[in-house]
């Protein structure tokens, strides 16, 4: 049976026991590597096509994901393995791995003697229609750059990915909303001045970019009724000129809690949790009175700076403390308006603006960067 026979067996099928055994197999194996690469470069080649095909061949039969040696071996030697030989062979393993690391195309390729004079004659590969095309289809392909992702949407996801944990479910809603989700139904009157034309986008009378998300807390419970659970990212417009801190678009995420006996002890009691999950778990929350039409009582959220832990620093402006969203419980009228009774369910609901998440944690003192599209910024995420 030859090495390559064996790889394709378990060590237990191979009556391999101990660490002498699993230990002679891997020395076969890197013997294989070994000579299967100085066979290859001693060969040598004069033609390019021919050397990037070889190449990459010995690459693909050792380091291929599917059905490659190494990968084979991390199949049936090293995941069946039981208890007391596991350390072994993945031991052995890893220094497979670091020994074949010379087996990778880059490494290969450099590896190998070629010969000058006979590359710019190098026989052209046949097209398909039987004619030789003046290109080398083996060479390898322009790698594309990747992008990263966006410093923004990396906070939004953060924020996701806590709430989901915990049981909430992401809902949207338009960005074209009508006065009366916007407005009306959160309990925002005719008077208020969140609705001048100053603030606000207009489409027509009834129609505007909405100015938070927090028409979709309506819709919501409209759609499912209570009990309800749900966070909802997305963008928002303001009549604001764009500056370190305001851009007339942004990002919030909205959260909503729907049910029975929901108290402010569960609103304190999540966003504590939420902001320990994002800033570390030393932070501390503060929740100061505030007012919203549309909850009752109405709160801002602080925390204790997570650089300097409330010593003062650039990060907290030298307060301690960073004001991060507003929150409360959500206004009786407010439920009504969503068709829920609030005799028997009782809610709380937050917002918060994403980009001033993201400048918070990633300390970054202009909110225009992140919609610039400056390469220079947006790699260094
Ligand atoms: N919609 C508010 C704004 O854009 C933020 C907000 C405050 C949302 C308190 C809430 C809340 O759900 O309870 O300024």
């Amino acid at each position: 049976m030859t090495i390559f026979d064996k790889i394709s067996r378990t060590l237990q099928e191979l009556g391999v026991s101990d660490a002498q055994g699993v230990e002679s197999l891997f020395a076969e194996l890197r013997k294989a590597a070994e000579h299967e690469r100085a066979e290859l470069v001693a060969r040598g080649t004069p033609q390019q096509a021919q050397r990037v095909g070889l190449c990459k061949a010995l690459r693909d039969r050792w380091l291929a994901r599917k059905g490659g040696v190494l990968s084979q071996v991390d199949e049936n030697w090293l995941k069946p393995a039981g208890k007391e030989l596991k350390p072994v062979v993945g031991n052995q393993f890893n220094k497979l791995r670091r020994f074949t690391a010379n087996l990778e195309f880059e490494k290969l390729v450099e590896a190998l003697p070629l010969q000058q004079e006979a590359a710019p004659q190098m026989e052209l590969p046949l097209g398909a229609a039987g004619r030789a095309v003046p290109w080398d289809l083996t060479l390898p392909g322009l790698r594309r750059p990747l992008g990263s992702i966006h410093p923004v949407t990396r906070m939004q996801r953060e924020i996701e990915d806590i709430f989901l944990r915990l049981g909430f479910w992401i809902e949207s809603g338009p960005e074209i909303e009508s006065t009366y989700y916007n407005f009306d139904a959160l309990n925002i009157p005719e008077s208020h001045p969140s609705r001048d034309d100053w603030d606000t986008f207009y489409i027509d009378a009834k129609t505007v970019l909405r100015t938070h998300t927090s028409p979709v807390q309506i819709r919501a419970m409209e759609k499912y009724g209570a009990p309800l659970s749900i966070i909802i990212p997305g963008k928002c417009y303001r009549h604001d000129n764009p500056d370190s801190t305001h851009s007339p678009m942004f990002h919030q995420v909205e959260g909503l809690a729907i049910d029975e006996d929901i108290t402010f002890a569960d609103l304190k009691g999540t966003l504590d949790f939420f902001v320990k999950m994002l800033f570390g778990e030393k932070v501390r929350t503060r929740f100061q009175p505030s007012f919203f039409p549309f909850t009752e009582p109405s709160g801002e959220v602080a925390v204790s700076c997570f650089v300097c832990d409330g010593q003062g620093c650039r990060v907290c402006k030298e307060s301690g403390w960073i004001e991060l969203m507003g929150c409360g419980m959500v206004h009786p009228q407010v439920l009504r308006n969503g068709g829920i009774d609030p005799e028997k369910y009782s809610g709380w609901a937050f917002g918060l603006g994403v980009d001033r998440f993201a400048m918070v944690k990633y300390d970054i003192n202009d909110m225009q960067l992140f919609f610039q599209g400056d390469l220079r910024f947006l790699e260094q995420f």
